[in-house]
């Protein structure tokens, strides 16, 4: 019985991965699965690669915690997504906290990029550059970096991360652009801003953070993704996970199934979607639970280590678009 990876490269994708994290490491039975490449064929470090385990302080980089998924997936043979070079969230005190002037705050943030991304060069097939950016209104999120640098900070971060690694797909990653609508209209409109800068820009990511029942229909998704893909960039579904109220039951589980058979045709019927990424396989590590109180069990493998019937609708969508 073949597994999604294999499913996946079946049907004309470069992949079929998932997120993982440094703590889940010790538990065999999760790593027995998460380094079976018939299974998945890509990973991303859920934390470890973010700007405060990566630069501290400034200037002082540490690449121990990335390092070891990065290892992880090279070992295994699976292809690395790299996540993340610049984002408001999971930053060191010392960004938002200091008093910055343009000029202090464009080194900085060139330096970072630079510094992180030579670092991984020869392992991210992809690096998420930028990553959630945008308000829903599709207007820019006013974090440290816009403030002080407007729209140009998106540039900086491009052409550095393009400069220190000539070789990974370079990304703009973001929840809630998944089907059209103004924030997804916005992203549309960071790769044409870059594209018309003479920068470059290769893929958005498409999260795809779901509640079961909720999610946009498969036709909604495909002519989301194909209006990036008309630009000329790829497009990847990259933290796909759809949680459910608890308690489970045959009838979410099944709703769960249907959902997730939905986004991942969604990729299979667009050429330019090359591979989906699940934001982790087992629900007891899920990010879900500890954010959105009563939800949970959002993942493909339930704590018994059991598949959930999303499994079969993933399988499903891999076999038949
Ligand atoms: O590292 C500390 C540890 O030292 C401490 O003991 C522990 C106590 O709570 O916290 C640890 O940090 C946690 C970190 O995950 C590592 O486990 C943070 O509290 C926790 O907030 C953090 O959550 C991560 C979240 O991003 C933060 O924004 C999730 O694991 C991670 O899955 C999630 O991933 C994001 C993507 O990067 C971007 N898109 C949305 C996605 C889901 O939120």
């Amino acid at each position: 019985n073949a597994k999604l990876n294999q499913l996946a490269k079946n049907a004309g994708k470069l992949y079929f991965g998932t997120a993982t994290d440094n703590g889940e490491l010790n538990n065999t039975q999760y790593v027995s699965i998460l380094s079976d490449r018939r299974e998945f064929g890509q990973l991303t470090p859920a934390n470890g690669m973010k700007w405060e385990y990566v630069e501290p302080e400034p200037g002082v980089f540490n690449y121990t915690d990335g390092s070891v998924v990065a290892n992880l997936a090279t070992k295994n043979h699976q292809l690395l997504r790299c996540h993340n070079l610049v984002w408001h969230s999971q930053l060191p005190d010392w960004v938002p906290n200091t008093n910055w002037t343009k000029e202090t705050l464009k080194a900085a943030l060139i330096d970072h990029v630079t510094h992180e991304a030579r670092h991984w060069a020869s392992q991210c097939y992809a690096w998420d550059v930028l990553n959630e950016a945008l308000n829903e209104d599709g207007t820019y999120r006013n974090d440290t970096f816009y403030a002080v640098l407007g729209e140009e900070y998106i540039k900086i971060a491009f052409k550095a991360a393009a400069e220190a690694d000539p070789t990974a797909k370079l990304y703009y990653n973001d929840y809630n652009i998944e089907s059209p609508g103004p924030k997804s209209t916005a992203a549309l409109g960071i790769v044409t801003m870059l594209q018309e800068a003479g920068l470059r820009i290769d893929g958005v990511g498409l999260q795809s953070h779901f509640i079961v029942g909720s999610t946009p229909t498969i036709d909604q998704q495909i002519s989301n993704m194909k209006s990036f893909t008309d630009l000329g960039v790829d497009v990847a579904i990259t933290e796909l996970d759809i949680r459910l109220l608890l308690p489970s039951n045959a009838t979410n589980l099944q709703q769960q199934s249907k959902d997730y058979e939905a986004s991942v045709g969604a990729c299979v019927q667009v050429e330019g979607c090359v591979g989906i990424t699940v934001w982790d396989f087992w629900d007891p590590v899920s990010w879900v639970p500890g954010v959105f109180a009563g939800y949970g069990d959002a993942d493909l493998w339930f704590a018994n280590f059991t598949k959930h019937p999303a499994y079969y609708g993933v399988e499903a969508a891999l076999k038949n678009g």
